[in-house]
């Protein structure tokens, strides 16, 4: 062992060099290969074919010299080569596609590695293909859970409780038991724990005589997304039901894409402005810290699609946009928020004691109902950034849905520019 923490050899044995293979089985093979304008054409075996630019080529190369997809570090960069570069060769071998450049180096490319990074339209369809599944009220009867046994067994289990979380923006994990301890092993299955200056890094949600939050009454909560004044705000939420009450107390959850397409398709200038007019959240505690963030209510991608919620009623900072669009954007709010507490888009369920809750906290936005304060109420509650469970889900999928490993998520709710 070095200093560095590892020998080449360890290194290697944990970095299983690949190159350009992503070692799908299954794969249509390359047929055969052509230099053309600019590009290399690329027919497949079951007749399909691409076409991949020249730099493109050159600039992806993971040989040993240029690259390693293992972690993703490349050594050939855009600048190790000229935008003009043309290869001198370019053939179908073994199945892999080979082409050789003006400097004798020489690129092989797995036909499962190029069909996986073709930029043909269909291919970037396929990427993109992921769409969340938009819910209502009506998901309390068929909630997403898994049991705890199954969730964290590493394997297919956890894959399904990943996919929930993925698919409908939240997952229950049930039987997870009342130790406090669990609650960090509820997070560890999504990632490390965020610490924040608002909850810290594990939070007690319990009634208390003087409480600086909401949260520590007995008072309702509407639905919300927490923290939604950080810049990036926590990503995925973690509840541990400790203790619940008999009455009362029941865990309300909204789906902020379903409430997206909603606006989308019955008030277009509404979701025009929550979708590029910034919203402003603000949480100070005094002679501690001053939080404030601007960004679209609605943040969407590169395809128009929401990629993040971010609303949070109580926490909504005066509006500061131009006077043309005051009144424009507290109408486009208020539809929001009107559907946020509707019946209709809201899912109620009684979370019992022993249970857990991973919520998306760029979608689903959750609540209570009022509860009796003396019956003791207990829930745990810590966040875990998004990057973290969704770096875990693409490196599971590689084992369990390698076909789809490569698909788009949304990257949540952003800042305004
Ligand atoms: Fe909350
Ligand atoms: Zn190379």
């Amino acid at each position: 062992m070095t200093e560095q923490g590892g020998s080449a050899a360890e290194i290697e044995a944990h970095n299983p060099f690949l190159g350009n293979r992503l070692g799908i089985a299954d794969a249509p093979p390359v047929a055969s290969a052509s230099i053309g304008d600019g590009v290399v054409r690329v027919e497949f075996a079951d007749g399909r074919h691409r076409e991949f630019h020249h730099q493109w080529l050159r600039h992806c190369c993971y040989c040993e010299v240029c690259g390693n997809p293992a972690d993703g570090i490349r050594f050939a960069t855009v600048i190790s080569f000229d935008g003009d570069i043309t290869p001198t060769a370019a053939h179908a071998s073994d199945g892999d596609l080979q082409v050789t450049w003006p400097d004798g180096h020489v690129s092989t490319y797995g036909p499962d590695w190029l069909r996986h990074h073709a930029y043909d339209d269909d291919d970037r369809d396929r990427r993109a293909g992921w769409r969340p599944r938009l819910w209502r009220s009506e998901l309390a009867s068929d909630f997403p859970t898994v049991e705890w046994s199954d969730a964290s067994d590493g394997s297919a289990g956890t894959m399904r409780a990943y996919s929930m979380l993925r698919d409908f923006g939240i997952v229950r994990v049930s039987g997870l038991g009342t130790e406090p301890e669990q609650t960090e092993r509820l997070a560890a299955l999504v990632g490390p724990i965020h610490e924040t200056t608002v909850y810290g890094r594990i939070y007690d949600v319990r009634a208390e005589p003087v409480a600086k939050l909401g949260a520590k009454t007995g008072m309702p909560q509407a639905p919300h997304i927490d923290d939604a004044f950080y810049y990036s705000q926590p990503g995925i939420d973690v509840f541990h039901c400790l203790i619940n009450t008999e009455e009362g107390g029941m865990s309300t959850y909204v789906d902020g894409f379903a409430i997206a397409a909603s606006i989308e398709a019955d008030e277009p200038d509404a979701y025009d402005a929550l979708t590029t007019l910034p919203v402003a959240h603000i949480r100070r505690h005094p002679n501690e810290i001053d939080l404030r963030n601007r960004g679209p209510l609605i943040s969407l991608d590169e395809f128009g699609r929401p990629a993040g919620i971010r609303y949070f009623d109580r926490a909504l900072a005066p509006l500061d946009v131009s006077a043309g669009d005051v009144d424009r954007l507290y109408s486009a709010i208020r539809a929001y928020n009107q559907r946020m507490v509707s019946p209709e888009f809201t899912a109620t369920i009684r979370v019992a004691a022993g249970d857990g809750m991973l919520i998306d906290n760029h979608r689903v936005m959750h609540g209570r109902t009022a509860f009796d304060p003396s019956l003791g109420r207990h829930i745990r509650l810590c966040h875990v950034p998004r990057d973290e469970f969704h770096g875990r889900l693409r490196e599971l999928s590689r084992t369990f849905d390698p076909e789809n490993h490569d698909q788009h998520l949304p990257q949540g709710s952003q800042a305004a520019g």
